[in-house]
């Protein structure tokens, strides 16, 4: 087979943020832009010759063409073998799954997650280790180094290969298999959760649920696991056949953008339990019956009802959340006698906890829960949890969510996003309050008076790596917060997290709106940052 070595410059800005290379379609439609960042990656790693790579993605526009390239970079790199999901398919915890189960050397995920689809919108790529997580920083900043310093890569000249048909056939010295992207995981589910329990549960016919796979990657492991194993009614699953633009929906599961799931759940003859995914298949989202579960407080109560699932019954050694996530999950574990970890933004931290074994159950306020059974947060298994936990105590999702916030009180919480804010704006505002964190501590802001105010430097438990610079904290005598962060995964401008927390452990006040009940924390996060006088919004583009 003929390999051709391919002259090439470097690109600016290929650095991996929070979750992997995103840019737009456009920027990776570029000669040599990908063929460039593969390169890298594979140039910053050694001792792959003959060993397996995982290759998969959550279906968007140029998904196909993404591993196309890839199979013929690989290929000329010289791995020994790739697994490929049927059709480009993959889910990112999949892909951890198959990457594990396999002991592959790595996986390359082609997906922007949660941002849209299509010719004009975003595309992404990751690269995930040999434990299925996320490359730490130490290789994605090798891998940044390399594509700044790139002079050529190698490619095989051979033609596209059939990605539809299941089997397996050799190009050159690798052999190229296309496997079931769902079965796989489909039977780690089913060791994880009580699927008679589940099953019994739709069977009796009065339980009703919606799930919206939002056109995206995880249709078809929704559709072959509640429809299939474990016999929801036909229809349970919509939005259920991935599209390369998502359908135009924007497949970020939250109160804005599944609006379709949220008002079928708050209509009078709603479901019982709704879900929905994100692209790529990482992120969840809860609802019950007119009920919205706050992300935060779903890992706290996935946590706390860990005897109801088979895969975790035998006890947790420890979880873990980030930073911005709220402190509910903290309470469980207090009350477990375990430990807490807190971690910056990214699945890519909980990696090391998980490996280690200090860690049983993670998650991130952001819609994103997982367990050490795979490297990756993972939407369907909090999904299958929650149907767990509702089989296994006979409540509803509402039920459940108020006797856990009786027992421990409840963290309001709520999200701020200020989307597409000019970059050089943002980082001004991060920088100022960085710059007076000190003179901040004993400030009064109403009754509030700040304990800590700090930028959040994080020293991991394990390796002892240090990761600096990941939010603006102000933390409160009486324990409430305000955390202020730039995202790392947009692919325009600046968008400023601002994450607001306060806890109410009397009961009577258990029923507020979060927005009402944080309402002078909100007006406190604007006086200490000035995000909207000094980016002349007046409110935020998206609440969570
Ligand atoms: C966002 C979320 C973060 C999540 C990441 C990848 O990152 O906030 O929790 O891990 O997407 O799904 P951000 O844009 O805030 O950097
Ligand atoms: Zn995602």
């Amino acid at each position: 087979m003929n390999i051709k070595i391919v002259p090439t410059t470097p690109f600016e800005g290929q650095r991996p943020g929070t979750s992997g290379l995103r840019k737009k379609v456009t920027v990776f439609e570029q000669p040599h832009y990908l063929e460039n960042f593969v390169q890298s990656v594979f140039n910053s790693l050694e001792d792959f010759h003959g060993k397996t790579l995982v290759v998969g993605g959550d279906g968007r526009y140029f998904n196909r063409k993404a591993i196309q390239t890839i199979i013929k970079m690989a290929v000329a790199n010289g791995f020994g073998e790739l697994m490929i999901g049927k059709g480009g398919l993959l889910s990112t915890p999949a892909t951890s799954c198959i990457i594990r189960k396999y002991q592959a050397f790595g996986g390359l995920i082609l997906s922007a997650s949660h941002n849209p689809g299509g010719p004009n919108a975003d595309f992404g790529i990751k690269y995930n280790i040999s434990n299925g997580g996320p490359a730490p920083e130490k290789v994605t900043e090798a891998i940044y180094a390399n594509s700044q310093k790139i002079e050529n890569y190698v490619i095989a000249d051979t033609p596209d290969v059939d990605l539809d048909t299941i089997g397996e056939k050799i190009l050159g010295e690798t052999k190229i298999k296309i496997i079931d992207p769902v079965a796989d995981y489909a039977e780690m589910m089913s060791k994880l959760f009580d699927f008679d329990l589940i099953k019994r549960l739709f069977q009796i016919g009065k339980f009703k649920m919606r799930y919206d796979a939002m056109n995206a990657v995880t249709g078809p492991y929704a559709k072959y696991i509640l429809e299939g194993i474990l016999k929801a009614p036909e229809g349970t699953v919509v939005n259920a056949v991935p599209k390369e633009d998502f359908g135009g929906l924007h497949p970020d599961p939250n109160l804005v953008y599944a609006h379709t799931l949220v008002e079928e759940m708050f209509s009078d003859n709603g479901p019982d339990f709704g879900a929905a995914s994100d692209g790529d298949g990482d992120r969840n989202m809860i609802l019950g019956h007119k009920f919205y579960v706050n992300p935060s407080d779903s890992l706290a109560v996935i946590v706390a009802n860990f005897w109801n699932a088979p895969g975790y019954d035998r006890g947790l050694t420890g979880v873990a959340r980030s930073m911005p996530t709220s402190q509910a999950v903290d309470r469980v574990a207090r009350g477990m006698g375990m430990s807490c970890y807190e971690t910056p933004t990214g699945w890519k931290f909980f990696g090391n906890l998980l490996d280690a074994n200090k860690a049983t159950i993670c998650g991130e306020e952001s819609f994103g829960t997982g367990s050490n059974h795979v490297r990756e947060k993972d939407g369907l298994w909090a999904v299958l949890y929650w149907l767990n936990i509702i089989a296994a105590t006979n409540m509803s999702v509402a039920e459940i969510v108020k006797a856990h916030w009786k027992k421990y009180g409840r963290n309001y919480y709520s999200r701020h996003d200020y989307e597409g804010v000019d970059s050089a704006i943002a980082h001004k505002i991060m920088d100022d309050m960085t710059a007076r964190a000190e003179s901040e501590i004993g400030k009064f802001y109403g009754d509030y008076e700040v304990e800590t105010f700090d930028n959040f430097t994080y020293v991991d438990p394990v390796d002892k790596s240090v990761s600096k610079n990941q939010g603006v904290r102000v933390l409160f005598k009486d324990g409430s917060r305000i955390v202020f962060r730039l995202s790392g995964t947009g692919t325009q401008g600046a968008t400023i997290r601002i994450y607001i927390e306060k806890y109410e452990p009397n009961v009577a006040k258990h029923d507020l709106d979060p927005q009402e009940a944080l309402a002078d924390l909100i007006e406190i996060a604007e006086e200490i940052s000035g995000v909207k006088a000094k980016t002349g919004r007046k409110k935020p583009d998206v609440i969570t």
